[in-house]
């Protein structure tokens, strides 16, 4: 049985947007798209974790490439009114939920001035402490919320009078979107043209619901079997996607073939194959804008290839700020993450007392299930000289942390993309990581001869013995020279947004000619 729940995203401008056109010439000539991208999270308005960077990335590199990109998401209540001028544009959309029509109010802000960024207001539904749930677990009506928000999404696009060539969706949350192009709007004629891209950044999260909640989104019950929507008895958003999206994606292109086996597929991996075709890799990009120690205003002191000096700072600075003793030479320890079974945490629990006798010490910042939570609270009292734990969501401290310390540990069972490392690798923060998904994309292994590569990677087979890898990255880290061409070599790395951008718009493009 799977998991039941989800977890925890023409040049025609409307009058009423205020927006400016703007007059761009492609190199090619193509017309350039239009493009609604819809995510549950897109930072800076709300985050939990990675989508939220893509989300607030990738429409930006898209928009440099000439493109009408919008964006839209929930209006939660982490979303700042006052700080990130978001406005109520006087539209509202209705939507049919069982019996009754829901209302939802539209407002609008910019992502850097430029992007447009459209927000679903619905109190009931998104006026609250979470984006997906609270301490408690999800939200029992998470299936409902984001009933509401899919069909809100499209009837927003109508309200705006936005014909997307392409709607871009991102994640389970978004997952009835193409279903409902499919079907309830097959015949409308606004969105005869628009095909949808589906994008999984995560098989883990499938917001699988009871079959209860399908009447709730007025889809014809011809969809609920298991060519259409049904998995396992349950209501999938998720196969919803996969099923009805034009094409797929996800997030690299090792988890792209990952996906595709049992061990990976958390049970939709025969899904997948049934629709292989369809599917294909995209690596993310790093916001090099936000994640780069030559230009970071959060950071104690800014550094980059050429000047080392600055990351010294920013350790000491760390160091001071955590109250932790530590000489220049022990190295610093990092991880920066969401606290789950995703993330490998219980291959750090198993060695933990392995790790507290290194010549290092350990700094984890993460929040998330409540017994690792537990656990890293009790070992920050048993070794206080050795290891700190923050249990929080600080963005702040994030930059701070990746920049002041030496190393970062991934040992993900799975890692769709990942891209803390690929920020790591920016800040000469040498990643030690487990061989799977993005991370075995974006990190290639040092070999001391050659000082070549630019982390340490482990396969799943060698997890038992993972520390003694840990224990080679760090007795490399006193050969200083070595140390510090590994670090430049990270550092020199380009995973910018452009490249992964231009894939996605040759993907819109076959896309839209398909048929
Ligand atoms: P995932 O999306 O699976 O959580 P990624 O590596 O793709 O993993 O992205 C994680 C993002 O969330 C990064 O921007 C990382 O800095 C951030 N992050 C994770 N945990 C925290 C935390 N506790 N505080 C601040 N930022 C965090
Ligand atoms: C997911 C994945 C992570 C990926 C992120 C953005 O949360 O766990 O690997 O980087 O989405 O695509």
């Amino acid at each position: 049985m799977p998991p039941k729940q989800s977890g925890s995203s023409n040049s025609y401008i409307p009058d009423n947007t205020g927006i400016e056109s703007i007059a761009i010439t492609l190199p090619n000539m193509a017309r350039p798209l239009k493009i609604m991208f819809v995510s549950p999270e897109v930072y800076p308005f709300a985050k939990t974790g990675g989508l939220g960077d893509v989300s607030g990335a990738l429409p930006l590199a898209l928009k440099q490439q000439g493109h009408d990109v919008r964006v839209i998401l929930p209006k939660y209540r982490s979303v700042d009114e006052s700080k990130r001028s978001v406005q109520p544009m006087g539209l509202t959309v209705a939507v049919p939920i069982g019996p009754e029509v829901k209302h939802g109010e539209l407002y609008e802000a910019r992502l850097n001035r430029t992007v447009p960024v459209y927000f679903v207001d619905q109190d009931n539904y998104f006026d609250r402490e979470g984006l997906y749930g609270n301490t408690d677990g999800d939200y029992p009506d998470n299936a409902e919320r984001f009933i509401f928000f899919d069909r809100a999404v499209l009837e927003a696009c109508k309200a705006l009078d936005f014909q997307p060539d392409i709607i871009h969706c991102n994640d389970w949350p978004t997952g009835l979107i193409p279903c409902y192009l499919k079907t309830t709007f097959a015949g409308d004629p606004f969105f005869k043209t628009t095909r949808s891209v589906f994008s999984i950044h995560n098989m883990g999260y499938q917001g699988n619901f009871d079959e209860r909640y399908f009447p709730l989104a007025h889809l014809p019950w011809k969809v609920f079997t298991i060519e259409g929507i049904e998995f396992y008895g349950f209501f999938s958003f998720m196969k919803a996607g996969l099923v009805y999206g034009d094409r797929l994606t996800t997030v690299s292109k090792t988890y792209s073939k990952e996906i595709l086996t049992p061990e990976n597929g958390f049970h939709m991996d025969g899904v997948l194959r049934q629709y292989q075709k369809k599917l294909s890799g995209i690596l993310n990009g790093a916001d090099y804008v936000k994640w780069d120690p030559q230009t970071d205003s959060r950071i104690k002191t800014r550094y980059g290839p050429k000047s080392l000096k600055g990351k010294k700072e920013c350790k000491k600075s760390l160091l001071r700020k955590l109250s932790i003793k530590l000489t220049e030479e022990t190295p610093l320890i990092c991880m920066v993450t969401r606290l789950s079974q995703q993330k490998g945490i219980d291959l750090l629990i198993q060695n933990f007392v392995e790790l507290m006798v290194q010549d290092a010490a350990l700094v984890i910042l993460g929040s998330g299930e409540e017994r690792y939570e537990t656990f890293f609270m009790e070992q920050s009292e048993i070794y206080p000289k050795r290891f700190r734990y923050i249990n929080g969501f600080d963005e702040k401290l994030a930059h701070q942390i990746i920049a002041g310390s030496d190393l970062l540990l991934m040992p993900s069972l799975y890692e769709p993309c990942g891209l803390t490392q690929m920020y790591a690798l920016r800040y000469g923060t040498v990643p030690v990581v487990r061989r799977v998904g993005g991370l075995a994309d974006t990190i290639k292994a040092f070999q001391s001869g050659k000082n070549q590569g630019t982390g340490f990677l482990f396969k799943t087979s060698e997890a038992d013995d993972w520390i003694s890898l840990l224990q080679k990255a760090l007795d490399l880290f006193s050969k200083k020279k070595v140390w510090k061409s590994l670090m430049l070599n990270g550092m020199k790395q380009d995973f910018s947004w452009e490249k992964s951008a231009k894939e996605y718009v040759r993907l819109y493009r076959r896309t839209l000619k398909k048929d």
